[in-house]
């Protein structure tokens, strides 16, 4: 029997994986959260704005798990797993027996202290019940305090700017997006925002929160209805330090996406591995390294042997703007191709060889697929022809 813990998109992800690759044993997929395994990106965008149904976010209808076999176990938070014994336990019930195990229990929302008691609601954004919540206070002039200029912050930011709410973004970085952009992008980002009627406070200081909103040592005290919380994540490493796994900011796992115990595996979120692209091991906290680790892992578990080597990347959607990036970016040399105050560009990113490191595009989803194509084939192509938008960038690796 192969138990998974995490039923989000890596956990749901390595189950149908098995599957496809002829694995015809038990599979026992355990989730701590109620809900059907369901997509975590809509959260602060799509499922804050649109009307959709909710079962519109799970990764597959309802009855796809039994269909495949897949037991699933929801609103099961195990407690411990015992390598030695090969076993997991569920909440407080009996011991059970694993052949191998997957561990993808991803990741949390940081918090801040007060959040729990605040007398104004004040929320973080990664489940889908907190996205519940959210959506049903973001009611026009609502005023709403989002701290942190993440990720998650400015995608709430515009959600929030969209329903018609009053909205303040406070962070202690000088600039929006500071962990995924180079400092460019973050200014065109912050300018989208601004023009949107977001009030952007940087460089804030240390920020707390207060009963009636929060207070910057920096930027004086701001009121609000409502304060959403997006400081970044921590990965939900406890259960694999008490079975006695190597940790380290993350559950540590080769390259074939083993933890330290050679019967059981981790991918997603949680994962610290090694970095295929440079030195040393790093964690990802993305969708597409979430699914593609997840794919290795099942498949290592089933006796292939293969190096998680996948090309990262990420997307977000504000406003009318898709930013995706590929690979490293912000590094080497730069080349734009396209209008830079334009709605639509792409900027790419070369090492002195002029080898292709990696890939930012503004609404350019149909070109960035090409732009990974050069960064897996480590392409090395002349920067003039990329920066020309007639020069085909499928053809330009080859
Ligand atoms: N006070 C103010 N700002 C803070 C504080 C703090 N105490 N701590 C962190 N920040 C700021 C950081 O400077 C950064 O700008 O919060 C921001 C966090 O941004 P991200 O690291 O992008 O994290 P977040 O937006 O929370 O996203 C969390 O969800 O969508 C995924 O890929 C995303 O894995 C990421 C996760």
């Amino acid at each position: 029997m192969i138990a998974i813990i995490g039923a989000s998109l890596a956990g749901d992800m390595a189950a149908a994986t098995l599957r496809q690759e002829g694995y015809a044993g038990q599979i026992l997929l355990i989730g701590d959260e109620p809900e059907v395994p369901y997509d975590r990106p809509p959260l602060s965008k799509e499922a804050l704005v649109g009307d959709a149904p909710e079962n519109r976010l799970y990764l597959r209808a309802e009855s796809w798990y039994a269909e495949q076999g897949i037991e699933l176990r929801l609103g099961a938070p195990v407690m411990a797993i015992n390598p030695t014994a090969h076993t997991l336990q569920i909440g407080s019930g009996e011991p059970i027996k694993y052949e191998k195990l997957l561990i993808t229990t991803g990741a949390r929302a940081r918090t801040l202290p007060g959040m729990e008691t605040s007398p104004i609601p004040a929320y973080v954004v990664r489940t889908l019940e907190d996205a519940r919540h959210l959506r049903a206070g973001l009611q026009p002039g609502v005023r709403v305090a989002i701290i942190g200029a993440g990720v998650i912050g400015m995608e709430v930011a515009a959600s929030a700017a969209t329903r018609g709410c009053q909205v303040t973004v406070v962070d202690f970085a000088d600039r929006v997006m500071s962990r995924i952009l180079p400092p460019d992008l973050s200014a065109y980002m912050a300018e989208l925002h601004t023009s949107h009627g977001v009030t952007l406070l940087l460089d804030a200081g240390s920020v707390s929160l207060t009963p009636t909103g929060i207070s910057t040592t920096k930027r004086g005290d701001l009121e609000a209805d409502l304060i959403v919380i997006g400081i970044g994540v921590v990965p939900n490493t406890e259960l694999a330090t008490a079975a006695g796994l190597a940790v380290r900011d993350g559950v540590i796992v080769n390259e074939y996406c083993q933890t330290s115990d050679p019967d059981i595996y981790a991918a997603g979120d949680v994962t610290r591995y090694p970095n295929p692209f440079g030195p040393g091991d790093i964690r990802s906290e993305n969708w597409k390294h979430a699914q593609n680790q997840a794919v290795t892992a099942a498949r290592n578990m089933l006796g292939k042997h293969e190096a998680y080597a996948a090309v990262s990347g990420m997307w977000s959607d504000q406003y009318d703007v898709k930013l995706q990036t590929v690979g490293n970016i912000g590094t080497g040399t730069t080349t734009l191709r396209g209008e830079a105050k334009s709605r639509k560009f792409m900027l790419i990113y070369q090492n002195e060889a002029g080898v292709v490191l990696g890939a930012l595009g503004i609404n350019q989803a149909k070109d960035m697929r090409f732009a990974q194509g050069l960064v897996e084939k480590r392409a090395s192509v002349d920067s003039a022809l990329l920066a020309d938008p007639k020069q085909d960038l499928r053809k330009l690796g080859a």
